[in-house]
């Protein structure tokens, strides 16, 4: 059912990703604070007081950490697909300082990257086809960017290209429970409606993985610690620039879930 890249609205769901991500106005939105552009991981902060901009900031750094610990932690490269403004690769090479890609669809994107982690190296490039040569990465992560992109199965065949035969692959987002999901989320969250983030359901993406060569896929939910989190910093906003709450809806009914979805390359696989 999912087999296919998606296709329908293509049109909208491109001018939509423009829309978001080349003006920077998304990351100037209360919801959102130092640079990062994700839900958070709110695991370790506290949700029954009030929350300051350092918890929000201190909730999108620690989805950085929760897939950061998922790889291997010697690598020596690693490339980011998805990478917004930067501040993910900033805290990719504290934690591992070697060499450090990114990669993201938008000029603009890219341009505040090179701002934000001068020692990093970015390219603008799609998922679907990465700038980069076979086998030049040992890691290879995402964070909130594979909601984003239009053909998973592409997605995953660069992941393995890129790849050195044992390297290690983690992405996280959310991800559609199954097919069915699609029309009730469309009809809860305007950035489904819109074709800014697509329904992609979360077997179809471990499928496509596998079908790339992967071996270990495996998905791990994390929304405990998403979407609870990301409702109370809601709640607490100001009114008017006030996200969308049906995201804790949404989960609560089973349509989706945030997951951590891992794999590696097999070690005797051609670079
Ligand atoms: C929600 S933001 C996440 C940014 C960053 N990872 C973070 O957590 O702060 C998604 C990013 O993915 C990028 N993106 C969307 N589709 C893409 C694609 N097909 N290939 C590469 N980047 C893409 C967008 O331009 C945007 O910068």
């Amino acid at each position: 059912m999912d087999h296919a890249p998606w296709t329908g609205h293509r049109t909208d769901h491109r001018t939509e990703l423009r829309r978001a991500y080349a003006g920077g106005k998304l990351t100037e939105l209360p919801v959102f604070a130092g640079g990062f552009i994700n839900f958070g991981f709110w695991r370790a902060i506290p949700l029954d007081g009030p929350l300051t901009a350092e918890d929000r900031v201190a909730s999108q750094a620690a989805l950085y950490d929760l897939v950061l610990d998922a790889l291997s932690p010697t690598g020596r490269s690693t490339l980011e697909v998805g990478c917004g403004q930067g501040v993910g690769a900033r805290r990719t090479l504290l934690r591992s300082p070697a060499r450090c890609a990114g990669v993201d669809q938008e000029p603009e994107q890219v341009e505040r990257a090179r701002a934000a982690a001068p020692d990093a190296e970015f390219a603008v490039g799609s998922a679907g086809s990465l700038p980069f040569g076979d086998g030049e990465f040992e890691r290879l992560l995402s964070v909130e960017a594979a909601q984003h992109f239009d053909d998973l199965g592409a997605f995953a065949r660069e992941a393995a290209r890129v790849l050195s035969p044992g390297g290690r692959l983690a992405v996280t987002t959310f991800f559609a429970a199954d097919a069915s999901a699609a029309p009730e989320l469309s009809r809860l969250l305007a950035t489904f409606a819109s074709g800014l983030d697509l329904p992609h359901p979360i077997g179809g993406f471990l499928d496509r993985l596998r079908e790339a060569g992967f071996d270990g896929v495996t998905a791990t939910s994390v929304g405990e610690h998403v979407w609870r989190g990301l409702d109370r910093w809601l709640e607490l906003g100001p009114a008017p620039e006030r996200w969308d709450r049906n995201w804790l809806v949404a989960a609560e009914r089973g349509l989706l879930d945030y997951h951590l979805v891992t794999a590696t390359k097999p070690a005797g696989s051609g670079a």
